[in-house]
């Protein structure tokens, strides 16, 4: 297996050690030449396409900003190149289609980093409600993401190329598990405002939805908070309350713990979860089988965010 990473930012670091630890790394691409100097044992790009002719990897990941994704998973989709492609898949309605497209006439295959879907206590829940009955949900996401924050790299805080704010980006993971446990909504009305960077960031830094559908749920986000605080989310499942939190879950006031993971990449934040879902993906790369998390699946939480971005507090079909 030959592995190849487009974009040496925060997270292409990630994806790299793993990598590197997994002994397929093979090249690395950044449009700035500086950001890759320190890097050995690699071949070194600055354009991505000729990394993908030259090297011809057996998987590309996609690491850099948002607004480049769609772009470099159609141009290595259609060398029949397999894409570990960071969230979010899009950042517009009309590359849904798209990606779609090049994905059905690829003979690779699309994974997206949806790791919050690999950590212990999301998964124990998955397994809990599948045979019960999910009857509503809530969640939510309070972080800290300041000025200095936003000011480290251009392309943050800007419609055209972050696509959004605290939705599209850091809250996108705890969105997509609401939809993974409580099913797709088909309608929603939402707020979103930006509380506490005004004049700095054209986005919104918070947001709540109230979506319906068979399983309707509320959701509320925002960067303006104090600090990080854990993500939470609550489900009524078959009559009982569930309680989900980082390492733990609480049913009917029973806690389940989970061990503190030992983390793997460059961030102890980010846990274990891309460890858990590259070793997922390269299976079922060698083994042919379907990855879950493909286009179909990560464009359902891009959706949600885009039928929020409409909605201005009105009913919208999503
Ligand atoms: N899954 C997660 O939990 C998680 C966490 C952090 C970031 N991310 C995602 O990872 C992506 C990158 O975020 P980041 O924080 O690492 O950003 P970043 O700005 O730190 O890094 C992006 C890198 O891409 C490079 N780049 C830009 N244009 C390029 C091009 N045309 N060709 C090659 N390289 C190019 C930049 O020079 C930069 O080094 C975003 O989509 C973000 O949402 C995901």
């Amino acid at each position: 297996m030959k592995a190849a990473v487009i974009g040496y930012g925060v997270i292409g670091k990630h994806h790299v050690k793993i990598l590197s630890e997994m002994g397929v790394l093979s090249a690395v691409c950044d449009i700035d030449k500086n950001a890759v100097s320190g890097l050995e044992g690699v071949e070194l790009y600055e354009n991505y396409i000729e990394m993908l002719d030259k090297v011809s990897p057996d998987v590309v990941h996609i690491c850099t900003p948002h607004y480049l994704h769609a772009e470099m998973v159609i141009e290595a989709l259609g060398r029949n190149i397999n894409v570990l492609c960071e969230k979010p898949l899009c950042i517009k309605e009309e590359d849904i289609p798209r990606i779609l497209e090049a994905e059905k006439n690829s003979k690779a295959i699309l994974g997206v980093c949806h790791q919050n879907r690999y950590n212990p206590a999301n998964l124990y829940v998955k397994d809990y409600i599948e045979d019960k009955t999910v009857e509503g949900g809530v969640g939510q996401v309070s972080w800290n993401r300041d000025a200095k924050y936003y000011a480290s790299g251009a392309w943050r805080g800007r419609w055209d190329t972050e696509g959004g704010g605290v939705l599209i980006n850091q809250a996108l993971h705890t969105l997509d598990l609401m939809q993974w446990f409580c099913g797709m909504p088909d309608t929603l009305s939402a707020s979103t405002s930006n509380l506490t960077l005004d004049g700095k960031i054209e986005v919104e830094d918070t947001a709540a939805i109230c979506a319906k559908g068979d399983v309707g749920f509320n959701f509320y986000a925002s960067n303006g908070s104090a600090l990080d605080m854990p993500v939470e989310i609550t489900l009524k499942v078959s009559g009982k309350t569930v309680k989900l939190m980082p390492r733990y879950v609480v049913v009917d006031g029973e806690i389940k713990s989970f061990p503190k993971e030992k983390p793997n990449g460059t961030k102890t934040c980010y846990g274990s979860g891309h460890g858990r879902l590259f070793e997922h993906f390269y299976r079922c790369v060698r083994e042919g089988e379907h990855f879950p998390i493909d286009g179909a699946e990560a464009a359902k939480v891009i959706k949600i965010i885009l039928a929020v971005y409409k909605s201005h507090g009105k009913s919208v079909k999503i």
